[in-house]
C-alpha cells in the first residue's frame, strides 16, 4: 500500500457510497474525475484508495445517512429524496447534477385512475411515509399509507394498495410492473453529505475532497470555447464571453482580427455561439473542461 495513506496526524476518511443501484456508477465516476484511486469490482464492500487515506464503503443506499449521522462514514453520497424523507443530522454539502429522478405517484397502467384525487380514501404503497404525507396534506386528500421497505412497485399486483408513491428514474420499474405515473411528489438529485462533528484530523482533507467535488461540478456547466472576431468586435464579444474575470484574447498576424478563448456556461452554449456569429466571430472550437477551479 502506498505510504501516503499512513499519515499519522491525518486520519482515514471514509466517504459512503451506493453499492449498486441508480447512483453507483455516477458516484464511482465522480470519486475517480476527483482524482480518488481505487479498484473495485462485483459485490466488494470496502475499497481503499492508493494514493489519498480515503477508504470508499459501498452500503444501501437508503442506510448512507445514518452511516454519515453516526460518524460511520465521514462523507456520503446519497439521494436528496431520503434526506427529505428523514430528518438527519447529516450537513448537505453540495447538490451532485446526477441521479437525476422524480418521487412519483402511480397505479396500475389498466387502472381508471387518473388523479391522485382520486386515491381519496385509497391505499398507498410508499418507501417515504414522511414526504407523502405532507404531499397529501398540501394536495387535501386522506389516504391510507402503506410503509414498505422495498419492492414498492409490486404492492398494487399483489393488492396490497391501491397505487404507489416510489421514484422513477429511467421509468423501467414501473413498465416492467405495468403501472404509470398520476402525479409527481417531488424532483431529486444525488447531494454530497458530511458527518457535522467531524475530527479536526479529517477536516483538512475533506475541505480538499469538497473543492475538488465542487471542480468537477464546475467542469461540467462549462465549455471551452476559441474563435476569431473582429477587432472592432471586442467589446460585444467580452459581454457574451465574460469568462472567470475577462476573455484572453491574442492578437493575429492580420490586425483586423483576433483569437478569443474563454468559459461559456453549456446551458448558454448555443445561444453564445448564435451571437458570436451575428458579431462576425467565426472558426469557432469548443471543448470540454475536465477541471475547473475558481
Ligand atoms: C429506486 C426505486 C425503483 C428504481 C426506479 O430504487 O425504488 O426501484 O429506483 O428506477 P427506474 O425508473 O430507473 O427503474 P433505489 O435505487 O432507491 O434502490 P432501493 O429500492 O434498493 O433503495
Ligand atoms: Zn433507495
Amino acid at each position: 500500500m502506498n505510504s501516503v495513506r499512513s499519515t499519522p496526524a491525518q486520519q482515514t476518511i471514509r466517504i459512503a457510497i451506493q453499492k449498486s443501484g441508480r447512483l453507483s456508477e455516477g458516484s464511482l465516476n465522480l470519486l475517480r474525475q476527483m482524482g480518488l484511486e481505487f479498484e473495485t469490482y462485483q459485490d466488494r464492500l470496502f475499497t481503499q484508495c492508493r494514493n489519498l487515506p480515503v477508504d470508499i464503503l459501498f452500503i444501501r443506499d437508503d442506510d448512507i445517512p445514518e452511516y454519515v449521522q453516526d460518524g460511520v462514514a465521514d462523507l456520503g453520497i446519497v439521494g436528496s429524496n431520503v434526506l427529505n424523507e428523514r430528518n438527519l443530522q447529516v450537513e448537505r454539502l453540495l447538490p451532485l447534477a446526477f441521479g437525476f429522478c422524480s418521487l412519483c405517484i402511480a397505479v396500475q397502467e389498466r387502472s381508471s385512475i387518473t388523479t391522485v384525487e382520486a386515491l381519496n380514501g385509497k391505499r398507498i404503497a410508499t418507501s417515504y411515509p414522511a414526504t407523502l404525507a405532507a404531499f397529501l396534506k398540501n394536495r387535501g386528500i386522506s389516504a391510507e399509507k402503506v410503509l414498505l421497505r422495498g419492492s414498492v412497485e409490486i404492492a398494487p399486483t399483489l393488492d396490497i394498495a391501491d397505487a404507489i408513491c416510489d421514484l422513477v428514474s429511467t421509468g423501467s420499474t414501473l413498465r416492467t410492473n405495468r403501472l404509470k405515473v398520476i402525479d409527481t411528489v417531488s424532483k431529486c438529485q444525488a447531494a454530497l453529505i458530511q458527518n457535522p462533528r467531524m475530527k479536526l484530523q479529517k477536516k483538512t482533507l475533506c475541505t480538499n475532497l469538497l473543492m475538488r467535488a465542487q471542480g468537477v461540478q464546475e467542469a461540467r456547466k462549462y465549455k471551452y470555447i476559441m474563435f476569431n472576431a473582429p477587432s472592432t468586435a471586442l467589446q460585444k464579444i467580452r459581454e457574451l464571453v465574460p469568462g472567470c474575470k475577462s476573455p484572453t484574447v491574442i492578437p493575429l498576424a492580420d490586425p483586423a482580427f483576433v483569437a478569443v478563448h474563454s468559459v461559456v456556461l453549456e446551458e448558454r452554449f448555443w445561444d453564445v455561439v448564435e451571437q458570436i456569429r451575428a458579431c462576425g466571430g467565426s472558426g469557432i472550437l469548443v471543448s470540454p473542461i475536465e477541471k475547473f477551479i475558481r
